[in-house]
C-alpha cells in the first residue's frame, strides 16, 4: 500500500498520468481521520473511482501557535484507518515545502463580510490561511470536485467564494455534519476530550436544538440568544465564545426572522483546553 502515499505533488501527478487516470476527486483534511472524514470520502467515491485525500496540518491557518502545537496528529493511525476502509485510496501527505515552496505565508483575500464574523473575528488571519492552502491544493491537484463538511459552514462559504473569485475549475461539494449519538459533531479535536468532557460537550447541540424549537415557537433571534446565553453562564464546564443566529447566506447576525430567508445558528465554546465549533440550520 505504501506506493499509494505521496509526499510530493510531482509524484502524485506522475502516478495519475502513468496510470492514465484523468478524473479524480479531492478530500482535503488535516488528518486525525474520523467517521466524518470517512463520510466525505464515501461521497467522493460515489461519484469518482479515483479519490485523493490530502493530510496536511496547515500552519498558516493557526493564529495561535499553541493551538497548532496541540493539534492531534497521528499519521500512522490515519493511514491504517484509510487503508482499512478504502482500497487504492491515494494519500497525499506533503511537507510544508511541497505546498508552500519558498514562503510559508498566507495570501490575502477579500471575502466581504464572510470572514469578518465568528471564526474570522475570533481567529485572526485564520481564513486567509485556509483559503491559501485550499487555493494551492486545488490549483496543483486539479480535482474535478472537492468535498468539505458542513460542520465548518463558514469555511465552506469562504471556499465557495474563493473558487468563484479565482475562477477555479472545481466543484465544491458540501456534505452533512456527522454526529455522535448524543449530538456532538464529529471533529478531530474531539480526540482531545475526556469521556466526561465528551458527555458535557453535547450541550452545544442541545442549545442549538433549543434555538430551533424557539424559532418554531415564533421567538425572535434576540430573545433566543439572550435565553441561551443565560444557560451557558450557569454551565460548570463550558465557556462560551459566541452563540449567534445568522442569515445562512450572508452570515450576518439576524435581528428578526423573515419567512423567505434561511437562518443558521453557530456556536463556539471551550471545554477544558479544547475549542469546539458547531452549527445547525434553523
Ligand atoms: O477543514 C479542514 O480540515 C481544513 O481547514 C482544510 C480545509 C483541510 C484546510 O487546511
Amino acid at each position: 500500500m505504501l506506493d499509494l502515499i505521496f509526499t510530493t505533488q510531482n509524484n502524485l501527478l506522475n502516478y495519475l498520468k502513468k496510470n492514465q487516470i484523468n478524473q479524480w476527486a479531492l478530500v482535503p483534511t488535516m488528518g486525525a481521520i474520523h467517521q466524518g472524514h470517512l463520510s466525505l470520502i464515501n461521497s467522493a467515491y460515489a461519484e469518482f473511482s479515483t479519490v485523493i485525500i490530502s493530510i496536511f496540518v496547515n500552519p498558516t491557518q493557526f493564529d495561535d501557535k499553541k493551538d497548532l502545537k496541540f493539534y492531534p496528529i497521528n499519521y500512522e493511525k490515519d493511514i491504517e484507518m484509510l487503508n482499512k476502509h478504502f482500497k487504492n485510496i491515494l494519500i497525499y501527505m506533503p511537507t510544508v515545502d511541497d505546498i508552500y515552496k519558498n514562503e510559508v505565508k498566507s495570501m490575502t483575500y477579500d471575502f466581504g463580510d464572510l470572514d469578518k464574523v465568528m471564526e474570522g473575528e475570533f481567529r485572526m488571519g485564520h481564513f486567509n490561511g485556509v483559503a491559501t492552502v485550499v487555493e494551492l491544493l486545488l490549483s496543483a491537484l486539479k480535482p474535478i470536485k472537492a468535498y468539505f463538511g458542513e460542520k465548518d459552514f463558514q469555511q465552506l462559504q469562504i471556499i465557495k467564494s474563493l473558487v468563484r473569485q479565482k475562477q477555479i475549475d472545481c466543484e465544491i461539494v458540501e456534505c452533512p455534519t456527522i454526529r455522535e449519538e448524543n449530538g456532538l459533531a464529529l471533529s478531530s479535536r474531539n480526540q482531545k476530550l475526556t469521556q466526561k468532557e465528551k458527555k458535557e460537550a453535547s450541550f452545544l447541540y442541545k442549545t442549538m436544538q433549543l434555538a430551533k424549537e424557539m424559532k418554531q415557537n415564533k421567538e425572535q433571534p434576540k430573545h433566543i440568544k439572550e435565553h441561551i446565553y443565560t444557560l451557558y453562564k450557569d454551565h460548570e464546564y463550558i465557556s462560551l465564545e459566541y452563540f449567534l443566529i445568522t442569515n445562512q447566506d450572508t452570515l450576518l447576525e439576524a435581528t428578526e426572522f423573515i419567512n423567505s430567508k434561511k437562518y443558521r445558528v453557530f456556536v463556539a465554546a471551550k471545554i477544558g483546553n479544547t475549542r469546539l465549533i458547531d452549527n445547525l440550520l434553523l
